[in-house]
C-alpha cells in the first residue's frame, strides 16, 4: 500500500476518503480537514481568543494540538467533574498535555461547588450524562463569557456529530435537529461554539494522535454505559464499512439540506433572563444549574 500523495509506503488506509497515507502526509490530511471546517464555517479566526474544553481524552487533545499548530490563539478549560474513577486521570493528561505544548489551562473543579458527579448522581433521579452534560455545558459558557473568549470549541468529532443526528431523527426530535450542527453563533449571553473536528472520524483523531505523538487518556466513564449514542455509533460504523463515505454525506446533507426543514415556523425566539442567582441566561427566574445547586445543599 502505497501513499496516495507521495507514493511512499502508507502507514494508514482510509477507505471513507479512498486513499492511504504515510505519516507526514497524513498529517496534512486532517490539517487540511480541520482547516476546511474552520474556513467553510466561518468557525474562527486569528484574531479571536478561543477556549478549547480540554476532557483529556483524544479528540479534544487532538484538537488543541490542530489549532496551536495552525496559529491560533488557544486556552483550555478541564472541568473536573469528581468522578473518583475517571476524573483524576482525565485531568492529569489534560495538565500534562498542555504543560508540554505550552497551553494554559483553567481548571474547574466540580468537588469545590458541590457539584462533583458522584454526588449528584445519589441525589437526582435525571440521567446522570444528562446533567453532567448541563453542567458541562453552562460552565464552558460561563467561564468563555466572564472572560472575554470569543469562542468555545469542543472536540466533536463525524462518529459523535452523525450518532446524535441519528438518534435524534429516529426520534423526529424537532428541537434537537434545529440546533445540531459544527457551529452554534453567539447570542444573549451565548459565546459561539464551534466543532472543528466534525470531519474527522474518531479513528482519524486517534490516528492523529498517534502519529503527532500524543499521548491522551483513556478513562471511560463508569455512569455512561446506558447513554444511547453508543448503539447508533455502532451502526453508523457497519453501514461505513459496506458504504464508505456514508457518515460525511450524511452530515453535510443534512447540513446543506435537511436543517432548514427544522427551522421553527415562527421566528419568535424564546424569551431569556438573566438567572436571578447566577446571571446565566434562562428561561425560567433560576437556571438549571443554580436548581440543581439548591438541589444539592
Ligand atoms: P463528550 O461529551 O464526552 O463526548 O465530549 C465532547 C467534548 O466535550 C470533548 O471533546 C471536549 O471538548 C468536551 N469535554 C468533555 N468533557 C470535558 C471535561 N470534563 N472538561 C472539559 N471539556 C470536556
Ligand atoms: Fe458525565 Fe459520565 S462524564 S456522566
Ligand atoms: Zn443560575
Amino acid at each position: 500500500m502505497k501513499c496516495t500523495r507521495c507514493k511512499i509506503p502508507a502507514v494508514v488506509a482510509l477507505p471513507s476518503h479512498n486513499a492511504a497515507f504515510c505519516k507526514d502526509c497524513y498529517l496534512l490530511f486532517a490539517q487540511r480537514l480541520v482547516e476546511r471546517a474552520i474556513k467553510e464555517h466561518q468557525m474562527c479566526d486569528h484574531a479571536d481568543r478561543i477556549l478549547v474544553a480540554i476532557s483529556g481524552g483524544k479528540d479534544s487533545l487532538a484538537l488543541s494540538w490542530q489549532l496551536k499548530t495552525l496559529g491560533y490563539d488557544i486556552s483550555g478549560l478541564h472541568i473536573d467533574l469528581g468522578i473518583p474513577e475517571s476524573s483524576p486521570i482525565a485531568r492529569q493528561y489534560s495538565e500534562r498535555f498542555c504543560d508540554k505544548y505550552e497551553i494554559p489551562l483553567h481548571v474547574l473543579q466540580m468537588t469545590d461547588l458541590h457539584l462533583s458527579m458522584k454526588e449528584v448522581k445519589k441525589r437526582v433521579k435525571r440521567p446522570i450524562c444528562s446533567v453532567c452534560g448541563q453542567v458541562k455545558r453552562y460552565f464552558f459558557n460561563k467561564f468563555a463569557v466572564e472572560n472575554q473568549f470569543s469562542v468555545v470549541a469542543t472536540g466533536h468529532n463525524l462518529d459523535d456529530e452523525t450518532s446524535r443526528l441519528l438518534a435524534n431523527v429516529m426520534r423526529w426530535d424537532m428541537d434537537y435537529l434545529h440546533d445540531l450542527g459544527p457551529v452554534m453563533p453567539a447570542k444573549k449571553g451565548f459565546a459561539k461554539k464551534i466543532k472543528p473536528l466534525f470531519r474527522l472520524s474518531e479513528f482519524e483523531t486517534a490516528n492523529l494522535c498517534f502519529l503527532a505523538g500524543i499521548d491522551y487518556g483513556y478513562a471511560p466513564c463508569p455512569y455512561s454505559s446506558k447513554a444511547s449514542f453508543p448503539v447508533y455509533k455502532n451502526l453508523l460504523l457497519d453501514l461505513e464499512d459496506i458504504q464508505p463515505g456514508r457518515k460525511i454525506h450524511f452530515y453535510d446533507g443534512f447540513l446543506k439540506r435537511g436543517r432548514k426543514g427544522f427551522m421553527p415556523m415562527d421566528d419568535e425566539d424564546i424569551t431569556v433572563h438573566p438567572c436571578v442567582e447566577c446571571g446565566y441566561p434562562t428561561s425560567t427566574g433560576q437556571c438549571g444549574v443554580c436548581r440543581l445547586r439548591s438541589t444539592m445543599s
